[in-house]
């Protein structure tokens, strides 16, 4: 009781501070994600997205080398597939030569320890934009999974250490890890979007891979933004199923639920910062509402203080740059 306790005795200096600090930020955690696209020699900006970037395959060499560099040691792969390849069923995500499969190759091969993730989900691949099969306004699960489960075959072909499905299919997780067991890629860990919400916040990302939905929304598949057991509970269930990793999704607006998870479980929980999270901050600071350093470094301490191990951030590259 004041003023035998004094809280501000832990506080009086930075070396007492750092003392007694219980979260760091550690280039170890930190994902990075990365867009690529077809064609040589191409790097573009992002509209909505400013200073991050499309790469065509070969720029994505000089890019991963740089990360690598810079301390950073994974990377989780979109790709953005031509209009001419897109059909309903995104036949073209099982191309053994497809974009994702080349880029995946690349990449091990020009810094094969990179732990490379790749994104499971048909959006990109999708003449709807949606992350499944479509017949009658209606997105299917069951046929969708038995893609989603050979797209995730192909890209542990490829070389893939980690499989991110991003489509929010009931079953796919089993049936993800049956296909690789059968197969033996014993080695190839799951990391599961568990918990991903159906957002505003991926507005931006849908530019970058021009995936928008070309009817409706995506709440019949992805969570509703009122409910957090329903969260919890896909979560415990893909973690049954066989993910090694679980995923929450957007970031700082969901950080409630890392929370709620980390008293629960014992999965690592990765946390991802989307692309309306990073979009909004750099856009205040354009304005020079928000000193954008400081900002970027307290929405990432936030996900360390919510429970999180891992964080896929845009800022990833920036924050190994800068502190
Ligand atoms: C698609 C996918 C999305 C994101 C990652 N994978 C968008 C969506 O579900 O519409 C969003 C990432 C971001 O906004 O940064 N399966």
């Amino acid at each position: 009781m004041y003023p035998i306790k004094r809280n501000r005795r832990l506080r009086k200096n930075d070396s007492i501070r750092k003392l007694v600090q219980e979260n760091y930020l550690n280039l170890n955690d930190f994902i990075v994600p990365l867009f690529v696209t077809e064609g040589k020699n191409k790097k573009e900006e992002i509209e909505s997205m400013p200073d991050y970037y499309r790469y065509s395959t070969d720029l994505i060499k000089k890019e991963v080398k740089k990360l690598w560099q810079i301390g950073l040691k994974s990377v989780l792969l979109f790709v953005k597939v031509d209009p001419s390849l897109k059909n309903n069923n995104g036949s073209e995500a099982l191309n053994p030569d497809g974009l994702m499969q080349r880029a995946i190759k690349t990449i091990k091969n020009t810094v094969p320890e990179m732990i490379v993730i790749s994104d499971v989900a048909l959006d990109p691949y999708s003449s709807y934009g949606h992350d499944g099969i479509v017949k009658n306004g209606k997105v299917l699960n069951d046929e969708t999974i038995e893609i989603l489960s050979r797209m995730a075959l192909s890209h542990a072909k490829s070389g893939a250490d980690i499989i991110a499905p991003s489509d929010m299919m009931d079953g796919r997780i089993l049936a993800i890890r049956k296909i690789l067991e059968k197969n033996q890629f014993h080695d190839t860990a799951i990391m599961s979007y568990s918990a991903k919400y159906a957002s505003s916040y991926y507005a931006p990302f849908r530019d970058a891979l021009d995936s928008s939905p070309g009817f409706g929304d995506k709440k019949t598949y992805q969570l509703d933004i009122h409910n957090s057991n329903q969260a919890i509970k896909q979560t415990i269930n893909d973690i049954e199923e066989g993910a090694d990793i679980v995923m929450i999704k957007p970031g700082i607006a969901y950080l409630d639920i890392i929370s709620k998870l980390s008293s629960k479980i014992n999965t690592p929980i990765a946390s991802y910062q989307v692309s309306g999270e990073y979009s909004m901050i750099k856009a205040a600071a354009k304005l020079g509402y928000l000193d954008y350093d400081n900002i970027m470094y307290e929405q990432l301490v936030s996900f360390k203080r919510a429970g999180a191990k891992l964080i896929a951030s845009y800022f990833a590259k920036e924050f190994a740059e800068k502190f």
